[in-house]
């Protein structure tokens, strides 16, 4: 991330909100935003409280706002009760929203289609009824493996429904991560598709499934429910597998939501941390939804009137939050788009503003960068040759986005005229954190600007003091808030550890440094742990350092990060083999394959870019791998620090050389 920190280091741009934002917005003007933050300080029960019972229907009103005395195991209105689906959609049937379109989809190939709220309801109600009648019940966890498609939604929010834990998993991802996620969370049922299509091409999924299944501990799942995507050929398993249709069909169009507490567990997403396996970040379906739905009224503002498109997928925290969730509750139309940004032509997504007449728009900066670089390669495909007048917010997630490419954003896409909102959350954090409000942030490009109302982000020390304004420090937030992970599914150790350490005074650790400027804005550095962040997607070192040792042609191996101009960070691997050192055509054929080997292990986002051969790793005398050196390596550069604590220091040359 060094080249964010020098570019943010000499930037001084400001940008006033555009006054017409500021009339209208949902928080109007700096005042507003501050009496709101204020409220939250000086009370903040009566602040969450009020809002929980504005924003949400309870089935049973709930007494008690926040309960701390199993912390940092907190609960959030814990003896009130609600159902998720019903306040995404029930809500709305008896009003003019019933009618309006929900979610308006486009496929790889450019077919649109749309669903209503009242037609978004019956497909939920008749599948869950679908689901009911196989036997699930509330509590039970369910995979879902699917394509971006409508019927995703629809699953989730038919497990939502009756109570049933879902856990997405992103289509990207092996059968090996699918088959890992299956046995931790217990999962009963899985709900795929027969295959997905990406950029022109048909991918299986249910294969992959089949694959997980058939790798043993999986014998719970008693049913794999099939959702036709494009009548591909795949293989069958009698009583076991059904297809979605079929299980839909002829159900009543009404179904009852389960009336749930509000600390029932909403859904568990699997994410990388610095140590072991992907941990399951378990959300509540009351202070998640409340989170998700606030976030989508403050920060991008929402109007009836809005076409919003998060291009996120659901199988990340961004699709659960900007997708499933959070535009249903606020009763917006969202666009969801099965594709890449680069098919048929590098001007898809520009095309699709268009054409849907776009008014939010929310990607990641990985994304606007390759499309920076596309459009300068191919004009015809550049934002300006389309209209985009019907944007009014633009937004961006999952990495830092280096001003040079927030100044493309602003000018090219926003025309000058839409506020570039910097998102900054996590998985665990539920929904945003710290991010300019249109109606209220003056913006600096490179940061994420102010914490929303409620929330006590701050920079501290390695003993949980205070840093002051320019120095950086470890991101925690000092108060919980509704939104937050609730606990790691089965491993409340690990929760404890990883984000409420004791020299931290209880604070939420969020794993990123972050300084902040003299006007209180946050500056996100990157992470401090050994996270990696690729294309906004997150890898832990150990992650690929496993999947890397499980080949049996692998002895040792290290994986760290090095700056990409495009994926933000890249992976670089160093690998001991147990044989000699290759070289040449020999050693770039051992590179492949062992790529391809991450690839199947954990899924192609994991692919090391890189792969460099050594004898050894540079270690300490004690044996601890110098990971700070291979950075360094891995970035071409010299090592010029002493190297005379290394075992090994001749090394560092051997592992120079890239294949
Ligand atoms: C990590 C969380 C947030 C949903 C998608 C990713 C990085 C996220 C920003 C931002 C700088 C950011 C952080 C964070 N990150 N947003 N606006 N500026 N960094 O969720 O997979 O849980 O990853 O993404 O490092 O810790 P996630």
């Amino acid at each position: 991330m060094s080249s964010t920190i020098e570019s943010v280091l000499v930037e001084n741009r400001v940008f006033p909100p555009f006054p017409d934002l500021v009339k209208n917005a949902n928080i109007s003007g700096m005042e507003a935003y501050q009496a709101l933050c204020r409220e939250a300080e000086q009370s903040p029960d009566a602040f969450w409280g009020r809002l929980a019972r504005e924003n949400l229907v309870w089935d049973k009103p709930f007494s008690k706002v926040l309960d701390e005395s199993q912390a940092p195991s907190y609960r959030w209105f814990g003896d009130g009760e609600l159902n998720v689906s019903a306040n995404c959609l029930d809500r709305h049937l008896n009003t003019p929203t019933a009618d309006k379109a929900a979610i308006i989809f486009e496929t790889d190939d450019g077919k649109v289609s749309q669903v209503t709220y009242r037609q978004l309801h019956a497909r939920v109600c008749e599948f869950a009824n679908g689901i009911k009648a196989l036997g699930y019940q509330a509590g039970e966890r369910a995979i879902i493996y699917m394509p971006m498609s409508i019927e995703a939604v629809v699953a989730m929010q038919a497990c939502a429904r009756l109570g049933i834990i879902h856990s997405v998993v992103f289509g990207g991802f092996s059968s090996r991560s699918l088959q890992e996620r299956i046995v931790d969370v217990g999962a009963t049922l899985v709900i795929t598709a027969d295959e997905q299509v990406r950029g022109g091409k048909s991918i299986p999924l249910k294969p992959a499934v089949d694959d997980a299944l058939a790798a043993g501990g999986c014998e719970a799942v008693k049913h794999v429910i099939v959702y036709k995507r494009t009548g591909g050929k795949i293989g069958w398993h009698e009583g076991r597998d059904l297809w979605m249709h079929d299980v839909a069909a002829n159900q009543p169009s009404v179904c009852a939501a389960v009336p749930l507490n509000a600390e029932h567990p909403l859904f568990i997403l699997y994410t990388s941390g610095s140590t072991g396996k992907p941990k399951g970040v378990q959300h509540a379906c009351g202070g998640f939804l409340l989170w998700a739905l606030l976030t989508v009224k403050w920060t991008f503002d929402a109007k009836d009137a809005d076409v919003f498109w998060c291009t996120a997928d659901v199988g990340w925290v961004t699709g659960h939050t900007y997708i499933a969730y959070g535009p249903l509750a606020a009763g917006l139309t969202q666009v969801m788009f099965e594709g890449v940004p680069t098919y048929p032509n590098v001007g898809r997504f520009w095309e699709m503003i268009q054409r849907h007449k776009v008014t939010v728009f929310y990607t990641a900066p990985t994304a606007i960068r390759s499309l920076t670089k596309a459009a300068d390669a191919e004009p015809a495909y550049h934002p300006r040759e389309y209209d985009l007048d019907s944007l009014r917010i633009i937004g961006s997630v999952g990495e830092p986005i280096n001003p040079e490419a927030w100044m493309w954003y602003y000018t090219e896409v926003g025309r000058e005229r839409c506020p570039v909102l910097d998102t900054w959350w996590q998985t665990e954090t539920g929904a945003h954190m710290i991010t300019p409000l249109p109606g209220v942030t003056p913006l600096k490009p490179g940061s994420c600007t102010l914490p929303l109302p409620g929330i006590a982000a701050a920079i501290v020390d390695e003993a949980g003091g205070d840093v002051e304004a320019g120095q950086g420090g470890f991101l925690v937030i000092k108060r919980p808030w509704p939104g937050m992970i609730r606990a790691i599914w089965g491993d409340p150790e690990r929760f404890k550890k990883s984000y409420f350490p004791p020299e931290l005074k209880g604070y939420y650790l969020a794993g990123d440094g972050a300084q902040r400027d003299r006007d209180g804005y946050f500056w996100i550095m990157g992470r401090v742990d050994d996270v990696l962040n690729v294309s906004g997607h997150r890898l832990g070192t150990m992650e690929v350092e496993s999947a890397l040792v499980a080949h049996p042609m692998v002895a040792e191996a290290a994986v760290v990060g090095r700056p990409d101009d495009t994926t933000g960070e890249a992976v670089v691997a160093f690998v001991v083999l147990n044989r000699s050192l290759p070289e040449g055509e020999e050693a770039a054929a051992i590179a492949k394959q062992l790529r391809d080997w991450v690839a199947k292990e954990i899924g192609p986002i994991a692919k090391p870019k890189d792969i460099r051969f050594g004898e050894n790793l540079p270690k300490t005398r004690s044996g601890k791998i110098m990971r700070r050196l291979l950075r360094i390596v891995a970035k071409g550069e010299k090592v010029t620090q002493d190297v005379s604590t290394l075992e090994n220091p001749a090394i560092l040359d051997q592992l120079s050389q890239s294949v």
